[in-house]
């Protein structure tokens, strides 16, 4: 090796010893899409076009990972196979498993923990975030970072606690440096969450910020538009109610709009009462 070399190869590993494990691009990058435009063509590769989009840095060794590199499939092909594998589960260990050993995304290579849920899926609600921080990923529950203390405060605002909640989030991984999910990700997952719902069957869902929102609902309007109104979701021919509300990662950041979070907390804790037998 020449020095040069040997000089670049220390410094990677220097880099990974402090911890940059992963290559981050400034912008989002749809691995999907850009998948499916190398595997579309019927060109060698030295004859298609050269790529507009940046060349993906040499990976840095790793030598305590274990993890095999996956090759993407399409999108069309790994939301298929997430809904086959979804549809075949009857229990949430079962989906658990098989969102474990679900091939078709690239963030399970990144991820450390798989955030599946927490709380009681027996419970009446069921709410639902966007992904897993860098807290949740550690730890492999969903909203136990800053975000997560304001939600727990939110729940003890209508007198639930997790275990009288049950708590997920759209994606089961977190996307690398918290990165917002691109919607060929949410799209991948949704049938896994949408089995999720099915298993454990809420009276109430309650959808947090617009990432959760946008994705289960299928509604183009942002969570200003939505929030704060019954709406329903169809599951095994019934219909679970729906309240979609902000976030609280955008609360902490727009703390005026608590007036209105408390407004819909106040709907839920109604609409909980009014089952009560
Ligand atoms: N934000 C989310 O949407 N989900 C989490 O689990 C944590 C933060």
């Amino acid at each position: 090796m020449d020095n040069r070399r040997l000089y670049a190869a220390e410094l990677l590993a220097l880099h990974a010893a402090f911890g940059s494990d992963e290559v981050l691009a400034e912008e989002t990058q749809d691995l999907y899409a850009e998948s499916a435009a190398n595997t579309s063509s019927t060109e060698p590769p030295h004859q298609r076009e050269p790529s507009t989009l940046p060349k993906k840095p040499a990976p840095i060794p790793n030598p305590t990972s274990q993890r095999i590199p996956i090759a993407l499939e399409s999108q069309d092909a790994a939301t298929a196979s997430a809904r086959k594998l979804a549809s075949a589960c009857t229990n949430l260990a079962q989906l658990a498993d098989a969102m474990v050993g679900f091939e078709g995304s690239t963030l399970r290579q990144t991820a450390t923990n798989l955030v599946f849920g927490d709380g009681n899926p027996q419970a009446s609600t069921m709410w639902i975030g966007e992904a897993p921080g860098a807290d949740e990923d550690r730890l492999g529950k969903p909203f136990v970072g800053v975000s997560g203390q304001l939600l727990d405060l939110m729940l003890a605002a209508i007198n639930l606690d997790r275990e009288h909640a049950y708590i997920s989030n759209i994606l089961p991984w977190r996307p690398p440096g918290n990165r917002k999910p691109t919607t060929a990700e949410t799209e991948v997952f949704l049938p896994f969450i949408q089995r999720h719902i099915e298993l454990v069957d809420p009276d109430i869902l309650v959808l947090v910020g617009g990432t959760a929102a946008s994705t289960i609902l299928r509604r183009p309007e942002g969570i200003t538009k939505v929030r704060g109104r019954w709406l329903s979701y169809e599951v095994g021919g019934r219909g679970i109610s729906v309240m979609p509300i902000y976030h609280p990662a955008y609360l902490l950041r727009q703390p005026t709009l608590k007036r209105d979070a408390w407004r819909d907390l106040l709907a839920i804790k109604e609409r909980l009462r009014s089952l009560e037998p």
